[in-house]
């Protein structure tokens, strides 16, 4: 997978991708990530991509020319997938993420200060994502939340897809809590079915654990959720019948 970003601050994307998963990835090759600074695509010394508003007011707005002009000439053929992270934009969630992860070519823009000028909205078929209801300084953040999420779920990105497959939201639902050593830590232990080897019993602890925080958490997730009969059986078990699972 290629991924372009274009930003007014680079080093705000490259610094936290060349560490971790997704440093390894781009490393070893298995996704390639462009950071494109907007200034280079400026035509005066100053190397100047903002300016005042229209219509006055506070704050500085991102000029249409320069981005324009880096847009076309990182992807003359309008090849690649096209998103602009804006407040305003389409909520991105897990499912968002599933969908970005089977294209070949991501290009997000960044916008800062009070935004981009609205006419590179007509000038190109943007996808507008947003991460959530607040507003951030710019879509740098965002930037990097939406490729993290893309790129773990490229094949191979993470060792054992398994990982992803158990996340929270992967399947509609919240995760299973998760242990590791030592089996006990200040007197608390460990559910023991974790203990006991038997892949269908943990199986089933895990589902269950899932979706009981789920309702308990996020009904919300299940009101849209086909639930089979399992899950309706596990849904259904009263807490008390269900196994203390402490050791
Ligand atoms: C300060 S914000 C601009 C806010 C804009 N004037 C508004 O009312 O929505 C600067 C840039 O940050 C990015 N941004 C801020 N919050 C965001 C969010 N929740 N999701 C995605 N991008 C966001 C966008 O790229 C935006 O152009």
């Amino acid at each position: 997978m290629r991924i372009d970003v274009l930003t007014l601050f680079p080093e705000m994307i490259k610094a936290p991708f060349s560490e971790s998963i997704i440093g390894r990835a781009i490393g070893k090759g298995m996704i390639e990530l462009n950071v494109h600074d907007i200034r280079d695509y400026t035509f005066d010394k100053h190397r100047q991509a903002d300016d005042t508003p229209f219509g006055g007011g506070a704050g500085m707005v991102m000029m249409v020319e320069p981005l324009y002009t880096a847009i076309k000439a990182i992807d003359p053929d309008d090849k690649a997938k096209k998103i602009i992270t804006d407040a305003s934009g389409e909520r991105f969630e897990q499912t968002t993420a599933k969908k970005l992860m089977l294209e070949d070519w991501l290009l997000i823009v960044c916008g800062h200060y009070k935004g981009i000028d609205e006419r590179i909205k007509k000038l190109f078929d943007f996808t507008e994502i947003s991460i959530g209801d607040y507003v951030l300084t710019g879509g740098e953040i965002p930037a990097l939340a939406i490729i993290d999420a893309v790129v773990r779920l490229v094949p191979g990105v993470i060792k054992e897809i398994d990982s992803a497959q158990s996340d929270s939201f992967f399947e509609g639902l919240l995760g299973y809590p998760e242990y590791t050593q030592p089996r006990e830590y200040r007197g608390v232990g460990v559910p023991k079915v974790l203990l006991n080897g038997n892949h269908e019993q943990i199986r089933k602890w895990r589902l269950l654990k899932s979706l009981k925080k789920t309702l308990a958490k996020r009904p919300d997730l299940l009101e849209h959720r086909y639930l089979d009969d399992e899950e309706k059986m596990l849904l259904s078990l009263e807490d008390k019948d269900v196994e203390d699972d402490r050791k």
